[in-house]
């Protein structure tokens, strides 16, 4: 029997009955580079879209080795559609400075981990727990969520001193012995049950135990400042056309989508403003709209056009024609490689004809 007063145990309990199965959970010993990079794809992407991308990528970069001899534009070619670009360079970067720093193999305690790059103190603690056993927490939305709840904190869980309570809380009650399997039971825990809005509490473990439950008020914790309202832009984009080919540019190697490739694009506030600046750039006249497309990030959202060029002169800096079957083996930034979808399947079906 379970103590009542042991939630870890009972959560334990419950996750060896529930756990999701997943690809990154089925080495066991669980494999740190399995582990490494799955966390990172995870960290802004939904499970769902994972699986695919981390199947794939463990066929082409299995070992940590293997990507650290592969080039940026594989990593970042892997990695296209995932979005946060930052992620993929980091991890490459990273697996270089363990080859180089550490002999191939990945450092086992979170402090060491945490100085490479990309790795923060979630993901340091997701690794050092799950493949190296160490009692360490991997706090995250999911994990600050449910110990919110848990414990009734109205602390706010995105300042740091909410942070610093529920991580304490979190701290006392990883168990000895799975202290891994304590990290993802939280997350499957607040990914199925303890989820953000209307939670399942009739299906949860740790009902009995769940202050918030107890005083009705799943629905206001955890208590969490509002964020702030993303940037809208308009996004005039050019298509430029010569024999079949498609003018792209490379973005700078620095900010947002660093060293990918898009249409020719300039971001204004007005429509008005971003269509004269793409006429401006290009030193031609934008006709008419091809395809329009909303793409939201977290910071911004982009209101997309794409125009055809009529004229035009190429501007100087990276700017290259690309034919469809090229702009494949390059990565595109993400809202860009939606409208080189929307492309190719035009020049395919014009083929067909
Ligand atoms: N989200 C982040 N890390 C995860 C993991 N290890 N399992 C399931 N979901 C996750």
């Amino acid at each position: 029997m379970i103590p009542q007063n042991d939630w870890p145990r009972l959560l334990l309990h419950w996750f060896d009955a529930h756990r999701r199965e997943l690809p990154w959970r089925e080495t066991h010993p669980r494999n740190p580079y399995h582990v490494w990079v799955s966390e990172i794809m995870l960290q802004q992407t939904r499970t769902e879209t994972v699986k695919d991308y981390f199947c794939r990528w463990m066929e082409q970069f299995p070992t940590l080795q293997d990507l650290a001899q592969a080039s940026e534009e594989q990593i970042l070619r892997a990695w296209q559609g995932l979005g946060y670009y930052s992620r993929a360079r980091n991890l490459h970067k990273a697996a270089r400075q363990v080859m180089v720093e550490y002999g191939g193999t990945m450092p086992r305690d979170a402090k060491t981990l945490q100085s490479l790059p990309g790795i923060g103190a979630y993901t340091a603690g997701a690794i050092a727990s799950m493949a190296f056993g160490q009692k360490v927490p991997a706090v995250d939305g999911n994990l600050l969520r449910v110990l919110a709840r848990l414990y009734g904190v109205d602390q706010d869980i995105t300042s740091t001193a909410g942070k610093r309570t529920l991580t304490g809380l979190a701290e006392t009650s990883i168990p000895e012995d799975r202290p891994g399997d304590f990290n993802e039971a939280m997350m499957d825990l607040g990914a199925n049950i303890c989820i953000p809005k209307h939670p399942r509490c009739g299906q949860c473990p740790l009902i009995e135990q769940c202050r918030a439950y107890q005083e009705k008020r799943t629905e206001q914790l955890p208590v969490k400042r509002p964020k702030a309202p993303q940037k809208e832009f308009a996004a005039a984009c050019g298509l430029m056309i010569r024999e079949g080919k498609f003018l792209l540019h490379k973005r700078p190697a620095k900010g947002m989508l660093a060293s990918m490739w898009e249409f020719p694009m300039v971001l204004e506030e007005t429509e008005k403003e971003a269509r004269q600046g793409l006429d401006e750039l290009l030193q031609g006249k934008t006709g008419e709209v091809l395809w329009e497309h909303k793409h939201v990030f977290t910071h911004q959202i982009w209101t997309m056009k794409a125009y055809v060029l009529k004229e035009g002169i190429v501007p100087e800096g990276e700017y290259a024609f690309f034919s469809p079957e090229e702009w494949e083996q390059v990565p595109l930034a993400g809202p860009h490689a939606k409208l080189a979808a929307f492309l190719k399947k035009g020049v395919d079906s014009k083929e067909r004809v």
